[in-house]
């Protein structure tokens, strides 16, 4: 009997023993993960929602910090041929900067990155008239665009990489658009030290939709001085002028001996101050190129800048038929940013991907349009390594 017993006894413990979760090898990942995630407190806003700032690193040297407030990017540290880390963009240190002065520093750009002009669009037969912040002219969504709104943020990490979810509903008549557009934007920060920004929308109503992302790059690293050493490529034949509201003219212009020819590789500063009359409209490089695209929505390589001194390589991939270079013509030293500093004429670049500026009014431009059964998505990677 007590015989019986005991074995049957042993049968049952050996069976529970065996069904018992192996705790060790569950609770310690095969591969232990590259990415780490922290997340801080960045201050409150006057309504009285909190502010959170994720910083996300990776194993190889880049570390990025996302703000829930327009989806900004405050900081991209990154080392550079020496190995000394410093930050690559231009930003505030506290949310006040942002709230009162940014000129859309490291902002997500929505719904109409670029101007429209002024503020009018008619679509389906039905006129529009959006907010207008930029000499009568509608920019980068008006007056509270999607830089200057809370988005819901979630953090993430998958095998891919490590990043922030951000989603933002805005109402139907927002800034004068129609549609309650619901929008997610995704940064991923990968391993190979790319960031890849995925933006998709829906609609329930036909509107028009042209998101971008308006960091502002000095690759010297804490900005130390102008980009205008900056070597740049843009794979890009021809480019939009513009008018003297930097609205396009309707024209494609060919960059061929001109000063916004980057098909090779060239200093900003070697050409800016020439005489040209786009570059005078402009006050500098203010322009979206038309890019060369072997396949039109295709993900392509079309944009590259150099620092020379830090050994510093930025570039980007964009599905969008079009970029902005901008090189910060409008800053003058009267905002105060990061590190103390006073980011004077020409501190940033800005390379915008996006659909042509004023596209709602131009017959021959690729559309912007978005109806109620379609969805819309583009995707941009940056890229950052340093010169061998
Ligand atoms: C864009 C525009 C510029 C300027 C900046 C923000 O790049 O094209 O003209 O408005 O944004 O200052």
């Amino acid at each position: 009997m007590t015989t019986l017993k005991l074995s049957s006894l042993l049968v049952i413990f050996t069976f529970l023993f065996a069904c018992q979760p192996q705790k060790k090898s569950d609770e310690q990942p095969l591969v232990s993960s590259p990415f780490k995630i922290t997340t801080t407190n960045f201050g409150v806003l006057p309504e009285g929602d909190s502010v959170t700032k994720y910083t996300f690193a990776n194993s190889n040297g880049l570390e990025v910090s996302i703000i829930n407030y327009g989806g900004i990017v405050t900081n991209i540290n990154f080392p550079d041929t020496s190995g000394k880390v410093e930050d690559l963009v231009l930003g505030f240190d506290h949310l006040e900067g942002y709230l009162k002065e940014s000129p859309y520093f490291g902002a997500i750009v929505g719904r109409y990155g670029n101007r429209i002009a002024q503020g009018k669009f008619t679509l389906n037969g039905q006129a529009y008239n959006l907010a207008t912040n930029n000499n009568k002219n509608h920019l980068h969504g008006g007056l509270k665009g999607f830089d200057k709104v809370l988005w819901d943020a979630t953090p993430f990490e998958s095998a891919d990489g490590a990043g922030l979810k951000l989603h933002y509903l805005s109402k139907d008549m927002e800034e004068g658009y129609p549609g309650n557009l619901d929008v997610n934007v995704t940064y991923t920060i990968k391993n190979d030290n790319t960031i890849e920004i995925d933006y998709k929308a829906t609609t329930d109503k036909p509107t028009i939709v042209n998101l971008t992302q308006h960091s502002y790059f000095n690759l010297t690293g804490d900005v130390k001085r102008d980009i205008l050493n900056h070597e740049v490529m843009i794979l890009a034949d021809s480019l939009i002028p513009v008018d003297a509201g930097l609205i396009p003219t309707g024209e494609m212009m060919s960059v061929t001996e001109t000063p916004f020819d980057f098909r090779q590789v060239t200093p900003v500063g070697d050409r800016i101050d020439e005489q040209d009359e786009q570059l005078s409209l402009g006050g500098g490089y203010d322009h979206c190129w038309v890019l060369d695209k072997t396949t039109p929505n295709a993900l392509e390589w079309v944009v590259k800048a150099m620092d020379p001194e830090s050994g510093r390589v930025f570039e980007l991939a964009t599905t969008e038929p079009g970029v902005q270079f901008y090189s910060g013509n409008f800053l003058d030293g009267s905002i105060t940013g990061k590190y103390k500093t006073a980011y004077q004429h020409r501190y940033g670049l800005c390379f915008e991907p996006e659909h042509f500026p004023d596209s709602p009014n131009q017959a021959n431009f690729p559309s912007v349009v978005l109806n109620p059964d379609e969805e819309y998505h583009t995707t941009t990677v940056w890229r950052f390594s340093i010169v061998e």
